[in-house]
C-alpha cells in the first residue's frame, strides 16, 4: 500500500471530499491487522480504560497505561496515522504539562499525533502543544473524559445554546491550528452543519454521515466489548461470540484429549526414551 498518512492526508480528503477511515487499537496484533487492512488512522483511544482495562469510565487511564499500549500499537503500524489520546489530568494542570505529556505520547508513545477532549477552555493549551510540533486532533460533545459532568452517556449540543456554543468551540480550535474535529454523539444535522463550515475535516463518532470521516472504537465493532453496546455502533463481525465458541471447543477437546493431536507434537527418538528407561536417573 502507499506511503505512510500524515496530517497532509486529512488536509487533502477534505478538499476532494473522500471519507476518512479512523479506528481504535491498544495492542500489535489488532494494530498490524488494521493496518493491513488499509485504515488511514488509528487511534489510540482513552477507551483503553473501558474497553481493555475494564474501568467504568476513562478517568482512571493513565500516561503509563497509554504510552505502554502506544509503544505496542505504534511496533504493528507502518502506513496509519497514528493518533494518541492524552489521558484524564493531562493536560489541565497547565501549559508545561500539556506540552511535556503530548511530547512523551511522541516520543514515548510514537504517536504522531494526539487527541484532547474539550473546547474554549484549553485552547492555550492547544496552541501550546502545537507550538511544540505536535499535531493536535479537537474532540467536542460528549468527551468521556467529562463523564461526572455530563451525568452519563449523552448526545450532546441538543438546546440552541448547546449547539451554538458547540459551534463556537469548534471553530476556535480550527483557529488554534487543530488538524481534525471529532464530533461524538452530536446529533446528525448539527454535525454536518459544523462539518460543512470547517475547513478542516470532522470526523464523526455517533453523529451520522455528514462528517468528512469516521471512527469506532475496534472492540465495539467486532462484538468483544459485552458490557454495552453504544447505540452508534456495529458489529461488522461477532468475534466476542467467535471467541467464546474457540474457548468452550477448546475446554470440551483438551478435556476430551482430543487436542493436542499428533500434529501438534514434536517427534524424538524413541531409542532415547527406551534409554531412559533403562538409567537409573535418580534426583
Ligand atoms: O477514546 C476513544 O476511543 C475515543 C473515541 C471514542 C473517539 O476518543
Amino acid at each position: 500500500m502507499s506511503d505512510k498518512i500524515t496530517v497532509n492526508y486529512f488536509k487533502e480528503a477534505k478538499v476532494t471530499g473522500t471519507k476518512i477511515t479512523i479506528l481504535t487499537a491498544y495492542d500489535y496484533p489488532t494494530a498490524k491487522l488494521l493496518d493491513e487492512a488499509g485504515i488511514d488512522s488509528i487511534l489510540i483511544g482513552d477507551s483503553l480504560g473501558m474497553v481493555v482495562l475494564g474501568y467504568e469510565d476513562t478517568t482512571k487511564v493513565t500516561m503509563e497505561d497509554m504510552i505502554h499500549h502506544m509503544k505496542a500499537v505504534a511496533r504493528g503500524t507502518k502506513r496509519a496515522m497514528l493518533i494518541g489520546d492524552m489521558p484524564f489530568l493531562s493536560y489541565h494542570t497547565g501549559k508545561y504539562e500539556s506540552v511535556r505529556n503530548g511530547g512523551r505520547l511522541v516520543s514515548e508513545g510514537g504517536c504522531n499525533a494526539v487527541k484532547l477532549e474539550g473546547g474554549r477552555a484549553i485552547i492555550e493549551d492547544i496552541k501550546a502543544i502545537i507550538n511544540a510540533g505536535i499535531p493536535v486532533m479537537g474532540h467536542l460533545g460528549y468527551t468521556p473524559q467529562s463523564v461526572n459532568i455530563f451525568g452519563g452517556h449523552k448526545a450532546q449540543g441538543k438546546t440552541y445554546e448547546a449547539a451554538a456554543k458547540m459551534y463556537e468551540d469548534a471553530l476556535l480550535l480550527q483557529e488554534a491550528g487543530v488538524f481534525s474535529l471529532v464530533l461524538e454523539c452530536v446529533p446528525r444535522i448539527l454535525a454536518s452543519f459544523i462539518s460543512k463550515r470547517l475547513d478542516i475535516p470532522v470526523i464523526g463518532i455517533g453523529s451520522g454521515n455528514g462528517c468528512d470521516g469516521q471512527v469506532l472504537v475496534t472492540p465495539d465493532m467486532l462484538g468483544l466489548f459485552r458490557s454495552f453496546t453504544p447505540k452508534h455502533s456495529r458489529v461488522f463481525v461477532e468475534m466476542g461470540k467467535a471467541y467464546n465458541e474457540a474457548a468452550i471447543r477448546y475446554i470440551e477437546e483438551v478435556k476430551s484429549g482430543v487436542f493436542p493431536a499428533l500434529e501438534n507434537t514434536f517427534k524424538i527418538d524413541e531409542d532415547i526414551i527406551s534409554r531412559l528407561e533403562k538409567a537409573q536417573i535418580s534426583k
